[in-house]
């Protein structure tokens, strides 16, 4: 990484990653000159990294003067994010108040970048850790009724069967940090395969819909990062957010409470709206892919990565059983 002054006095951070063609032009002519439509003028622009995947995607936080947007240059062209935004604007979900998402500012083809909305709030995963585990549960299930109540918003089919391909992806990767453990997500796996969950009503569905994706804006849930929505069913939504959930309470013991909190809220105040079993299902699924990340970060974690896989086949066996039903164990 270096840290670098743009031509417009812009201080910045930006990594050297040829495969975002974004980060040379704002590294050479600035934020405001890579992107005039943003107005930006002269104004000091102030950019800082919140998240980087190499070769793939950086976000960053931008200040400038009194405004605040997010910046998020790509490898491949985030077309379908951007109609995205602009359809969920649309929808009424980039106003100020209640359930909504970031409003689109900018959208520059060639540079492969998006600019949004900042939304001001705390990420439910730091709820949770504060101490205000029902009110993460809560928001990330008023989201879901919210986006229950859509109309047809167009995007890729999203669901078990998409989820099932990319399963032998994690489970060798889990194979790697750890022979016995990738045996035990292989049994996972083929469970999940054997009861795929019939899946019915498709909507949209944000993807990645981790706890810190959620964000708590005082009158309601702001969603951020939509890179991987689809139309699907929710319960993929659901089962990624509580995998996220359990996590926290796995590796933050004070949290364990108040990560049960937020599930239990969040299972409360989505009753009547979720497949039981289907939810099961992508839990299942889910906590595979957080047990993959959380090795692929550090393979000296493999407790917690045990943990995880343990619960997954927990929730793989009760997906196929009508009569069960779902608390964690913990
Ligand atoms: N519009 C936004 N409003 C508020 N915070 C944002 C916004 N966009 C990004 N952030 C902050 O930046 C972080 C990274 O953003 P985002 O999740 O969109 O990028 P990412 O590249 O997918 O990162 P990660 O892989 O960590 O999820 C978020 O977790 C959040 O803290
Ligand atoms: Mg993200």
């Amino acid at each position: 990484m270096r840290v670098t002054r743009g031509r417009t006095n812009e201080p910045t951070e930006l990594p050297d990653d040829p495969e975002l063609p974004a980060l040379g032009v704002i590294r050479e002519r600035g934020l405001a000159g890579s992107i005039p439509s943003l107005g930006l003028g002269g104004a000091h622009v102030k950019l800082r990294l919140c998240g980087y995947t190499p070769g793939a995607r950086a976000t960053f936080g931008a200040r400038a003067s009194r405004r605040r947007f997010a910046v998020k240059v790509y490898a491949k062209d985030p077309e379908p994010e951007a109609k995205l935004y602009e359809a969920l604007a649309a929808a009424g979900l980039a106003s100020d108040s209640g359930a909504r998402v970031p409003r689109l500012l900018a959208w520059e083809r060639d540079l492969r970048v998006l600019v949004i909305g900042w939304l001001d709030g705390t990420p439910a995963n730091l709820l949770v850790k504060q101490g205000r585990g029902a009110r993460a549960g809560e928001l990330a299930a008023i989201w879901l009724r919210h986006a229950l109540s859509l109309p047809v918003i167009s995007g890729p089919p999203v669901g078990a069967a998409d989820v099932l391909r990319r399963v032998p992806q994690w489970v060798g990767r889990i194979g790697k940090s750890d022979r016995a453990l990738g045996a035990a997500a292989a049994a996972v796996a083929e469970r999940l395969a054997q009861t795929l969950p019939r899946e019915g009503a498709s909507g949209l569905v944000h993807g990645s819909l981790y706890a810190r994706h959620v964000l708590e804006l005082g009158d309601g849930p702001g969603v951020i990062d939509w890179q991987r929505f689809g139309r699907g069913p929710i319960e993929l939504d659901a089962g990624v957010f509580l995998a996220t959930i359990w996590r926290i309470g796995l590796e933050h013991g004070r949290a364990a409470g108040e990560a049960a909190r937020a599930e239990e809220t969040f299972l409360a105040e989505t009753t009547g709206i979720l497949d039981g079993r289907a939810l099961a299902w992508h839990r299942a699924a889910a906590l595979l892919r957080v047990a993959e990340k959380r090795l692929r970060r550090d393979d000296n974690r493999l407790s917690p990565g045990r943990a995880l896989v343990c619960e997954a086949a927990r929730l793989a066996e009760s997906s196929g059983d009508h009569r069960a039903k779902f608390p964690s164990s913990r």
